[in-house]
Order: structure tokens, then sequence, then C-alpha cells
């Protein structure tokens, strides 16, 4: 059997409501839809990575709740081992996500169980870590298991892809055991100390150089609808632009780009390729409502990128 794509993360209930547009401090605005959906940066991205065909086991935490047993099962259903995922008396993580006409959201997260999730939990799961082919995580558990599987990753030769996702300061003993560092333009913004939270397309190149120097061999910027820029350790810059779609919900655009990444690059494609290909993954994502369910599978990456060629 082929090595699997391990995640560590978070996995949550997400609460979203839809509004015209986003209140702003002291603002009610009257929503018109409530939707409920599985969501959770790590788990969303083992589902992205299970959707597109690949083997993946999710390292976790869920609450004793309702909302934990259903997650579970979503995940389940999704193709993603959940053997790794440990039950815990507290409430699971859920998202509060206001989403706007426009596709663009806010969300606040209430972590309960993945709070829980520490270095301990992975050394009872060394054997699964060590099995990996790619370790993957994010910032919704604590910092100290994030810097725990840096190590791991380090120490067993395996790449580690971390999303920084949500925004918050990074020592550079954590960013000198990252293969992957995949912020997006805010979290970009937070690292470098920018006041701003957005990067004019003069700045990509420093922004990238600034986060290599600090430690991670290779960068890619998640620029949203501008795409992505890629920074590889042998010098490679490029701008992939994104794919032109109507975007309806962009979150977890974020997320599929990652479980995509993980594919591509274990299944041997070169990172531009790989990135490329991600890029397609997040672009047919944005175009549905909710983080899982708007994972694509392979065949319909494959339609979506001969549509493309064919229209071109
Ligand atoms: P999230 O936090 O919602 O998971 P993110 O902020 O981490 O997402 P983004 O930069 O918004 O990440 O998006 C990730 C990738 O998804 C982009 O680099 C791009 O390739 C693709 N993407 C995002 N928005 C769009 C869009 N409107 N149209 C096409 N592709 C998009
Ligand atoms: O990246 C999107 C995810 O962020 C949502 O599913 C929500 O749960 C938050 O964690």
């Amino acid at each position: 059997m082929s090595r699997p794509i391990v995640v560590v993360g978070s996995i949550n209930l997400d609460l979203v409501a839809g509004t015209k547009r986003i209140p702003v401090a002291g603002e009610t605005v009257i929503g018109s839809s409530f939707q409920t959906f599985f969501g959770g940066k790590g788990a969303n991205q083992a589902v992205a990575a299970a959707r597109l065909g690949a083997s993946v086991a999710l390292i976790g935490k869920l609450g004793t709740d309702a909302f934990g047993r259903e997650l579970q099962t979503g995940l389940k259903q999704a193709g993603v081992d959940t053997s790794a995922i440990d039950v815990v008396d507290e409430s699971s993580g859920v998202a509060l996500i206001t989403t706007d006409e426009r596709g663009d959201n806010s969300i606040t997260v209430v972590p309960g169980a993945n709070a829980l999730l520490f270095p301990a939990d992975l050394e009872k799961r060394m054997e699964l870590l060590r099995s990996a082919a790619i370790l993957l995580a994010q910032l919704e558990t604590p910092l100290q298991t994030v810097e725990y599987l840096g190590n791991i990753a380090s120490k067993e030769g395996i790449p580690f892809v971390l999303d920084p996702a949500p925004a918050r300061p990074l020592p550079d003993s954590l960013l000198r055991n990252v293969t992957w560092l995949t912020p997006n333009e805010t979290e970009t913004c937070f690292l470098l100390g920018h006041s701003g939270q957005q990067l004019s397309e003069e700045s990509f190149e420093s922004a990238a150089h600034t986060l290599l120097q600090r430690g991670c061999r290779n960068v890619i910027l998640k620029l949203g609808e501008r795409g992505c820029y890629v920074a590889l350790s042998d010098g490679t810059r490029k701008l992939i632009p994104a794919f032109k779609v109507r975007a309806v919900d962009t979150t977890a655009a974020g997320d599929a780009f990652n479980g995509a990444l993980a594919v591509a690059l274990t299944a041997g494609n070169k990172p531009l390729e790989a990135a490329r290909w991600a890029s397609a993954v997040a672009a047919v994502s944005v175009t549905r409502r909710g983080a899982q369910p708007s994972m694509p599978t392979g065949a319909e990456v494959s339609h979506f990128l001969q549509e493309i060629t064919s229209s071109q």
C-alpha cells in the first residue's frame, strides 16, 4: 500500500450565515440563509486529499457531543482514516462563519477539543507519522504540537507542509523544519509584521524571500483570485494566476489547495505543476458552498481542466 498523507489538525462544525455583506463591529445585519457544514482546517485538508483519491489519515480530537459523532462519520464517508482521532470530554470545535454575496467570509473559531491535541497525542501515533509520505499541519491546534510535528518531520526526513492559518507569531525554529509554507495574503502580512492586509504584486518576491530567509525550504503565497506565488529553494519564482470561475463561497479554498498540493507532490509532480493543479482544485472548490462538501474528486478536476483547455 502507498504511504499515506498524514494530516495533524482541527475538526470543526461550521455554522454558516449567508448575508448581503459582512457586518462591521457593533452592526447587526439580517442574514438570508443558515447552513451547517463539516469543516476545520485539518479535516478539510484531509478530505480534500481523500476525495482526490489519496490514502489519508487524520490525527485530531473531537468532543463527546453529537457534533463530534457527525463529524467523524463525515470524515469516514469521505474516505479519511479516522482511527487516530480521539474523543475527549469537551465540546467539538465549531466555527461561526458569515459569508457575503461576493463569496468572501469572516470566521470565529471556538477550538474546544482541538485545543487538547498535545505532543503526547503525536507520541502515541509515531508509527503512523513515520509511515507518512508527507505531513500537513495548520494552526488551529496548539503551537507546541505543531512544533513537535515539525521536529518529527525533520528527524524522519518527511516533507512537512505548514499552513500558518489562522495567523500567529511563529518561531524560526519551527520554520526551519517546514518544507512548504503556504500563507494566504493576510497571514503573509502578519508574518512579515506589515500593518496592512494586502500585498502589491511588486512585493511578492520580497515577501517570499523574507520567509525563505527565516528558514522554510519553499514558500507558496496563496493570493485568492490573484492566484499563488511559488518561491522555491532553487531560486524558481512564478506567479500562477487563478483559474477564472464564478466564486460563490471561498471558505476552505486554501485547504483545498493544500490537500491537493500534498496529493500532487506525493504523486511525483514537479512543484510548479503541483501548484497549478492545486489551483485548479481550489478554483472548483470556490464554485461550491461549504468547506468539505466543496472539495472535488479527481474526475471533476480533470473535467474542469478539459473545459478550460477547450474554451481557450
Ligand atoms: P481559506 O482560508 O478560505 O481556506 P485562504 O485564504 O487560505 O482560503 P486563498 O488565497 O483565498 O486561501 O485561496 C487559495 C487558492 O484558491 C488561491 O491561491 C487560488 O488558487 C484559489 N482561489 C481562491 N479564490 C479564488 C477565486 N475567487 N477564483 C479562483 N481561484 C481562487
Ligand atoms: O479554512 C476554512 C476553515 O476554517 C473552516 O472550515 C472553519 O472550520 C475554519 O476552521
